[in-house]
């Protein structure tokens, strides 16, 4: 599909990546951008229509739907990191909040927008995943679930939307330079360049995109997961517990 003349909207437009999709989307001629944010008052850019929505609320989910009936190009850009291990945690909050913001909270949108994207034509679906949906690093061990059941998720709604016409786009990335990343002393891509690519897939009709050169070889990899992946992560995962390894984790 071509994304001029397209009707849009992001999640988590506010800030970060998706206020970046936001504004490539309005250059690239979509004819209407809903930005949807927590704080609608956060979505500032020229040419984006401001829509309030928190996508773990299914009230607010179905009034998006409801009210953005003629989107065709949905962008699930939003998500949640909470830094947060499986064991050493103190609780389950960042489990829980990550699944029902990056699964679950995804999943109610693409479920909400399905029909709409059917009625306007089949359109395409984009879902912003991570490298972490392919291995786990436990420094960000919950959030690697999150984004590995919202990488399955995706894998299964890409076949059930094959038949109305939606291309449903999974983008894998490593660090991008946005709040989430803040932290991280490592190479970053800038969402600039991962919003180009994802826009350039769907153009082409392309289901993945694999955003930086790190994203790509870990893939190549995962065959050879428990050789290449893992040791690494082990080493570093040992060395942070002695207190000699700064963060590392991907995003
Ligand atoms: N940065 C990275 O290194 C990296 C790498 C790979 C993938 N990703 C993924 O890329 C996407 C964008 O992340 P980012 O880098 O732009 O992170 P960010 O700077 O932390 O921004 C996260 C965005 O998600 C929104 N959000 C969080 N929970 C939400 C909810 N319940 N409802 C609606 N919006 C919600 C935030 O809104 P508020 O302003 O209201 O908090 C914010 O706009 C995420 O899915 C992330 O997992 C990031």
């Amino acid at each position: 599909m071509q994304i001029e003349g397209s009707v849009a909207l992001v999640t988590g437009a506010g800030r970060g990546l998706g206020r970046v999709f936001a504004r490539d989307l309005v250059s690239r001629g979509a004819a209407t951008v809903y930005g949807a944010a927590r704080d609608a008052a956060a979505v500032t850019q020229p040419g984006v229509t401001p829509v309030m929505l928190d996508i773990t609320d299914p009230d607010q989910v179905a009034q998006a739907a409801a009210r953005c009936a003629d989107v065709d190009l949905l962008v699930n850009n939003a998500g949640v990191l909470a830094a947060s291990t499986f064991i050493g945690a103190p609780s389950l909050d960042a489990v829980r909040l990550e699944m029902e913001t990056n699964y679950v909270g995804t999943l109610s949108m693409c479920r909400a927008f399905a029909p709409v994207l059917a009625a306007n034509g089949g359109g395409a679906l984009i879902n912003m995943l991570s490298i972490v949906s392919w291995f786990t690093n436990p420094v960000n061990g919950s959030y690697s679930a999150s984004k590995a059941a919202e990488w399955a998720m995706t894998n299964g709604v890409r076949i059930e939307l094959a038949r109305q016409g939606t291309l449903v786009v999974g983008v894998h990335a490593g660090f991008i330079d946005t709040d989430m990343a803040a932290g991280i002393d490592a190479p970053k891509i800038s969402p600039d360049m991962v919003a180009q690519q994802v826009f350039d897939a769907v153009e082409a009709g392309e289901i993945e995109v694999l955003a930086d050169e790190r994203t790509r070889r870990v893939k190549e990899s995962l065959p050879r997961d428990h050789e290449l992946i893992y040791p690494p992560l082990q080493a570093a995962w040992d060395g942070r517990a002695a207190g000699i390894a700064g963060r590392t984790a991907e995003h």
